[in-house]
């Protein structure tokens, strides 16, 4: 049995996993941690546990894991790239301090831990196509400073005290559900919403801008393979490269043509998004996701368009 604890469990990520872990451990508590502002609402709610968990506050985390005597945490707090440009200080309180926090209680009460890096934990000196799992990070964003600290602390963690943290580098996340707040890949959800609604979509970053990119369902599948790998086959843990497409916005306009042929982008830079992005990589080299623990995606851009399209039109209550 697994007793779960899902910090940040109402946000982008987070208010996916918690129902997603709910429905693979079926028999355990999968807790969902929230903060005061984003309380859990209807089936997030309803199908199990929820606790106040400011990841700032270690004594709440370690009530928490007490409570439901948890054994593993997944730490989805974070503040993304470009509001992190916006509040530096609150973006390291969460990534870093937030981070310190839960592996501390980790530490303490021998809980296993999940906490996502990013393709922001990259800069402008990495090579910046078919990216290596190991090579430089020097990122120039307040994100990836706390993410690439993340990684240190966590494999530090893991050598000196033994805790079993696990990690992957997310590359931007597309789904219908939790929309994204403040990151520099966002658009790739925006764009769908505009295309369902029958919008003509201001893109913020220019052509030929590529990202590595991931439909929601392939990432909570490689959060929870992850953490259920085999410890002995892992060389690396804090973080493995994962991929499954790159595109630029012209790939992705064109791509929503096929479906909704009526669809037009116009461009319009955002110089802030513009410049994270063009310091990130274009694509990231997976090959050690894929031997440690048989990381593999199931989506690409064409079959993930047409599920969001799919998706969306139900939501937004659009017909085709
Ligand atoms: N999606 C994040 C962002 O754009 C990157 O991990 O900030």
């Amino acid at each position: 049995m697994k007793n779960i604890l899902v910090i940040g469990a109402t946000g982008q990520i987070g208010s996916e996993l918690t129902m997603k872990l709910r429905s693979v451990y079926k028999d355990g508590n999968v807790v969902a941690g929230y903060i005061r502002g984003a309380e859990p609402k209807g089936e997030l709610l309803e199908s199990g546990p929820a606790e106040l968990v400011d990841i700032t506050d270690p004594a709440q985390i370690a009530a928490a894991v007490d409570k439901y005597n948890v054994d593993t945490i997944y730490n989805l707090a974070a503040i993304l790239s470009a509001v992190g440009e916006a509040k530096p200080q609150l973006a390291w309180k969460i990534g870093v301090g937030g981070l310190y926090n839960c592996l501390e209680v980790s530490r303490e009460k021998g809980c296993a831990l999940f906490t996502p890096s990013s393709i922001g934990s990259f800069g402008p000196t990495t090579p910046h196509e078919n990216t290596p799992q190991d090579t430089i990070q020097r990122p120039e964003t307040m994100y990836g400073v706390t993410k690439v600290t993340g990684e240190l602390l966590s494999d530090y963690y893991y050598r000196r005290f033994g805790v079993d943290t696990r990690s992957v580098r997310f590359p931007g996340l597309i789904s219908y559900v939790t929309p994204p707040g403040g990151g520099t890949t966002d658009y790739a959800v925006d764009i769908y919403y505009s295309a369902v609604k029958g919008e003509e979509f201001e893109c913020p970053l220019c052509n030929g801008t590529y990202m590595d990119m991931m439909y929601m369902p392939d990432a909570l599948r490689a959060a929870i393979e992850l953490m259920e790998a085999d410890p002995s086959r892992l060389l690396h843990r804090n973080s493995f490269n994962i991929a499954s497409m790159s595109f630029d916005p012209a790939m992705i306009a064109a791509k929503i043509k096929q479906y909704i042929p009526d669809f037009k982008m116009t461009y319009k830079p955002d110089p802030l998004r513009q410049q994270i992005a063009d310091s990130w990589p274009d694509s990231l080299d997976d090959s050690c996701a894929r031997r440690e623990w048989d990381w593999k995606p199931e989506y690409d851009l064409d079959s993930m368009t047409r599920d969001m399209i799919e998706k969306l039109r139900i939501k937004l209550n659009v017909k085709a």
